[in-house]
């Protein structure tokens, strides 16, 4: 099974709380947060702030998303207001296995995100350490890019490495998952699915969109 996980990157911000609970309404099971900072990525987003003010409308699991410099900084405000996850970029981090470790003494869950060039080899050394992997399939910034094809394979190799290690860890998947891409990513091996413009958009109510994603996937599980 898989898991859906809203990015409200494409939310409506004015009415952001009505927002996550419609998402929540939907059934689906984490609430994405892209944290993102002019440096890291091109786009400036939000910060502990609005995860403190969403941590009361919703029990859903925040997964919070880092992607911004020196993330080290951050992680005590970040779990302060509420987040249950925290994901860094390998990029960001030259002692990766020391801010893997300050966020679990944080007392949440701590995940490593990887950029589409960045190879799968530099998850080597810490994979045993993370309790999510986060395989960006576009590059970060912006919501309602298009999914690069090579991440299919880049999801399955890392599929075999976790399986390979009998690690339990998540496998998230992250940019341009739609009703064209969500099947595959699935079936790849991915057991979490952040979806933002797919879900946050006018074409369709959040329930509706939220309910084809399931559709597509119902075909391949
Ligand atoms: C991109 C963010 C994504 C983004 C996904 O940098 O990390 O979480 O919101 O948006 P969609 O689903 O529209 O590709
Ligand atoms: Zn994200």
């Amino acid at each position: 099974m898989y898991k859906l996980a809203t990015s409200i990157l494409s939310a409506d911000f004015a009415c952001l709380g009505q927002q996550v609970q419609e998402a929540e309404s939907a059934n689906v099971e984490w609430i994405h947060v892209d944290v993102m900072d002019g440096h890291f990525v091109p786009n400036i987003t939000i910060g502990p702030l609005v995860v403190q003010a969403i941590r009361p409308v919703t029990p859903l699991f925040l997964d919070v998303h880092l992607m911004i410099e020196q993330p080290e900084r951050y992680l005590a405000d970040f779990v302060h207001a509420g987040a249950d996850m925290l994901t860094v970029h390998g990029e960001t981090c030259p002692h990766l296995h020391r801010t893997i470790e300050q966020i679990k003494e944080l007392g949440i869950k701590a995940g490593v995100a990887l950029n589409p060039s960045t190879p799968l080899a530099t998850l080597e050394e810490i994979l045993r350490y993370v309790d999510l992997v986060l395989i960006m399939s576009v590059n970060p910034g912006f919501g309602g890019q298009r999914y690069i094809p090579s991440s299919t394979a880049k999801i399955m190799r890392l599929r075999l490495m976790l399986d390979s290690m009998g690690s339990k860890a998540e496998l998230e998947v992250d940019g341009g998952i739609n009703l064209a891409t969500a099947a595959e990513v699935v079936g790849a091996g991915a057991t979490v699915l952040v979806a933002g413009s797919a879900i946050f958009n006018k074409k369709a109510s959040i329930a509706k969109n939220v309910e084809q994603i399931r559709e597509v996937c119902r075909q391949i599980i």
